[in-house]
């Protein structure tokens, strides 16, 4: 069965109560659970985490290809604006990797316009809200099925 290893940067836990007008009222554990359905709807196995520190989010990227996974999805947060560790990461395990914001980062303050982890990634998908997991889900298991 094919692996999918979602990973969530800082504040991400606090989704569903953090600023709701930009990051839409579910919780990351509402995001998970649809995530999940989807999956399993594919015939994909998911594993879910979150975490606000640099160095857990590396050693899940680092750790994704030996534990069997065949693709990630991050949404890094704030990380992805200057985290040339978590950048470096992504292009040392050579996984396919989908890059994921909920708020549209091009409407935002302009230092979240840039991202350092983008050119690394297969593809970046902003301003979908919650949809954007799904949509980044959906590309990921066509090309890794087909
Ligand atoms: C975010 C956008 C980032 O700029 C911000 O720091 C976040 C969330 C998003 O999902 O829209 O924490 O990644």
């Amino acid at each position: 069965m094919i692996k999918i290893r979602v990973i969530n940067g800082p504040n991400l836990n606090l989704l569903g109560t953090r600023e709701p007008e930009i990051y839409g009222t579910l919780s990351l554990q509402d995001i998970q659970k649809r995530l999940e359905e989807e999956a399993a709807g594919y015939g994909i196995e998911l594993d879910f985490f979150q975490s606000n520190h640099e160095g857990d989010i590396i050693d899940k990227i680092h750790d994704a290809r030996a534990a069997g996974f065949s693709g990630i999805i991050i949404n890094p947060g704030a990380f992805t604006h200057y985290s040339y560790a978590i950048r470096d990461a992504i292009s040392s395990v050579g996984l396919p990797v989908i890059e994921v914001h909920l708020s549209n980062l091009h409407a935002r303050e302009e230092f979240r316009s840039r991202s350092v982890i983008a050119p690394v990634c297969k593809g970046q998908i902003c301003g979908l809200g919650a949809d954007g997991y799904s949509a980044a889900l959906y590309v990921l298991q066509r090309r890794l099925q087909s």
